[in-house]
């Protein structure tokens, strides 16, 4: 049932009109509340927007990316932000953008199994959004996805195969499948 979800989802650019029901919407940010964090501080704050004139605005400021049209035209839009604060930094790895990461995957996942299209948005001036949804100093904004009901259903990307990003024991020892599926060092 997940790896039907993993296999199915698409980033989706283009909505249809039909609104995003309040119980579906629900649903959605509970996913989001459920994930795994950092000492469980859940570092996260999400803003649901609505409001078409807020949702121009913040498209306005995605000139040049491909998700732009799809802030405007879909029902939804959410906003993950994160306060670095609440998540665990070791050396000079910061864990909020893993926490922030799992949650909003989670939430695109839910949507995807209530039938609605997400596209995670990671390119963007985050001191415009910033001001248009005034949203503190201390407080990162990460990602942004529209949320709706997809008009377009995009094929496929590829990705790279196991042995590519596997190792077996080492780093840089290929990992390997056998003729039953059984895992093994490979040449
Ligand atoms: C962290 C992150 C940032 C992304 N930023 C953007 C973006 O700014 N604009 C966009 O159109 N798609 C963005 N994407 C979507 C990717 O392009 C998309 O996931 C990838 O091409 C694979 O396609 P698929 O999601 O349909 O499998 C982003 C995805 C991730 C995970």
């Amino acid at each position: 049932m997940v790896m039907k979800l993993f296999e199915e989802r698409r980033s989706i650019r283009r909505f249809g009109d039909r609104p995003v029901e309040d119980e579906k919407l629900h649903a959605v940010l509970e996913a989001a509340r459920l994930a795994p964090s950092w000492a469980n501080m859940q570092c996260w704050r999400l803003i649901v927007v609505k409001d078409t004139a807020i949702k121009d605005a913040v498209s306005t400021t995605l000139e040049n990316n491909p998700a732009q049209k799809a802030v405007s035209s879909a029902p939804v839009l959410i906003v993950a932000c994160a306060d670095p604060e609440a998540s665990g930094k070791v050396k000079d790895q910061s864990y909020y953008l893993v926490d922030i990461g799992i949650c909003f995957q989670q939430l695109c996942l839910e949507a995807w199994n209530q039938g609605l299209g997400t596209c995670w948005i990671g390119w963007f001036d985050e001191d415009k959004i910033r001001s248009i949804l005034e949203v503190p100093e201390h407080i990162r904004i990460v990602a942004l996805t529209p949320l709706g009901y997809p008009a377009v259903y995009p094929e496929a990307r590829g990705r790279k195969s196991l042995q590519e990003m596997v190792f077996y024991d080492k780093w840089g020892q290929v990992l390997n499948f056998d003729t039953q599926g059984g895992i093994e060092a490979g040449e």
